[in-house]
């Protein structure tokens, strides 16, 4: 579900008359303190959180407890107004309050896991007072947690200690923080969007209420996906950083200008910074892109340039065949249809096809195989494409068959590669109920299909 925000002003928006919400906010820590001072500016009423004395008697004062732009003056301003109160006692502030934001810190452990220690501590508490609490409470986790979290460990231990269910007398959200350090008010202000994971539209209603207003798009979803994005979100932003910096040593080795390369990069809004190429599928292949990636990581080993994350993205397309592999094994049937060869669809190029890959591991399991490819007329390959797969595959004649319909019917297990109406029809038309299908493509007919169809990991 998805909602745009108008681009109000903030403080034309908030000039006294808009109604204002109570809000506790858990953490006073960079995500918090700036919630709490960015809410307070807008007009509610809020109560800060910690267990840091400390932070509590700066916030009090209404001085920033985190060195950010522009919260010295905004701190200043929202205590002077008197909707800004802090306390250490949860039960206080969850009784005093309709909404609690926990932005609780959730550092790494000595091994790697999350440290949720603090989350689940508070959890407790809130639980605890939430028990004597008669109206409605909404819990809005912000926290960044392992994805899983607020369901499988928060929720529990909140209606296992207020005796009351989500969705009845308290709503649980969880809502990602994006914003980031440096310009926290401004990101708080103008974020790429919200999204808020909910079971029950009380407490997305309330959400809507307080970041409805926000220029940027309102998405709400899975409790689970929420969690999820905030990680993918993260991980992007690592891999895209580290991908800047190799191919900033990359380029000093081959005496490049790095920023005027990568602002090149970053100006193709086509196939670069667009969402080509990020969605789930199969492996890549094709004449370019494995060959391409191979040479520079010779050049960059011939001239002493480390490029890790470079160097394993092969061996990370090949965990996506050996996926592949795995799953068609697993079924245990040794009657093979596959549907596309070439590696993708719309070509007849079968180099460093990751489809010629399962064939090529089909054959030496000795299972019987079948294939179709509209596209792929063996007696019509020429020159690299043809030598290919006579090196790869040279029996592939043999395998190949110009009847769809004929090949799925003799299959037990249907390897799907190839994204074409037609295909998803002749699986509709033909397959039964005791085959298996493995789709590589995401089949957007899953239901009209009788035969088991299995995501390679979707
Ligand atoms: N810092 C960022 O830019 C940023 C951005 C997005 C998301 N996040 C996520 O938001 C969360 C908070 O990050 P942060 O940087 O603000 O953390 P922080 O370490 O700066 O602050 C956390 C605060 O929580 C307080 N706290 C701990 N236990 C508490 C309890 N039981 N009750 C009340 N307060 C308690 C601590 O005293 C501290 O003041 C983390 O999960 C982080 O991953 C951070």
């Amino acid at each position: 579900m998805l909602q745009r925000g108008s681009a109000r002003p903030h403080e034309a928006r908030f000039n006294g008359t808009e109604p204002h919400l109570n809000i506790s906010i858990f953490g006073l820590g960079y995500v918090g303190a700036v919630s709490l001072a960015c809410l307070g500016r807008d007009g509610h009423h809020v109560v800060g959180v910690d267990v840091d004395a400390a932070k509590l008697e700066l916030i009090a004062a209404g001085r920033t407890p985190v060195v950010e732009e522009g919260m010295v003056d905004l701190m200043e301003r929202v205590a002077k107004s008197g909707r800004l109160r802090v306390t250490s006692d949860a039960r206080d502030a969850v009784l005093s309050t309709d909404m609690s934001l926990v932005c609780v810190g959730t550092p790494s452990a000595s091994n790697g896991s999350q440290d949720q220690s603090a989350i689940v501590r508070l959890a407790h508490e809130i639980g605890v007072a939430l028990r004597d609490k008669a109206s409605p409470h909404v819990i809005v986790f912000r926290s960044t947690l392992v994805p899983g979290t607020v369901e499988g460990v928060l929720q529990p231990i909140i209606e296992r200690e207020s005796g009351k269910r989500d969705g009845d007398g308290l709503h649980i959200c969880y809502q990602p923080e994006f914003l980031r350090e440096g310009s926290s008010i401004r990101d708080y202000d103008k974020p790429p969007f919200t999204i808020v994971g909910a079971n029950g539209e009380a407490g997305l209603s309330k959400l809507r209420e307080l970041f409805g207003h926000l220029p940027c798009a309102f998405h709400s979803t899975s409790i689970r996906a929420a969690e999820t994005v905030k990680y993918c979100c993260n991980n992007f932003h690592a891999l895209k950083i580290t991908f800047a910096n190799e191919t900033a040593r990359l380029c000093e080795a081959m005496g490049v200008d790095p920023f005027e390369v990568m602002d090149l990069v970053c100006q193709d809004r086509q196939l670069n910074i667009s969402p080509a190429y990020l969605k789930p599928g199969f492996a890549f292949g094709g004449s370019c892109l494995p060959k391409d990636l191979r040479a520079t990581l010779y050049f960059a080993k011939s001239h002493d340039v480390e490029l890790p994350v470079l160097a394993n993205v092969l061996a990370s397309n090949r965990a996506h065949v050996d996926l592949a592999i795995s799953k068609v094994l697993e079924t245990g049937k040794r009657n093979v249809g596959m549907i596309g060869l070439s590696f993708k669809t719309g070509t007849d190029d079968l180099r460093e096809s990751p489809l010629v890959t399962l064939a090529e591991h089909f054959i030496g399991k000795g299972l019987r195989l079948r294939i179709h490819d509209p596209e792929v007329q063996l007696s019509r390959l020429l020159g690299a494409n043809r030598r290919f797969i006579e090196q790869h595959v040279p029996h592939i004649a043999e395998l190949m068959r110009d009847d769809l319909h004929a090949v799925i019917r003799e299959a037990e297990v249907i390897v799907v590669g190839l994204d074409h109406p037609k295909v998803h029809q002749a699986l509709a038309e033909v397959a039964t109920a005791d085959q298996v299908v493995i789709d590589l493509v995401r089949l957007r007919n899953r239901d009209d299909i009788a035969a088991k169809v299995e995501g390679l990991c979707w």
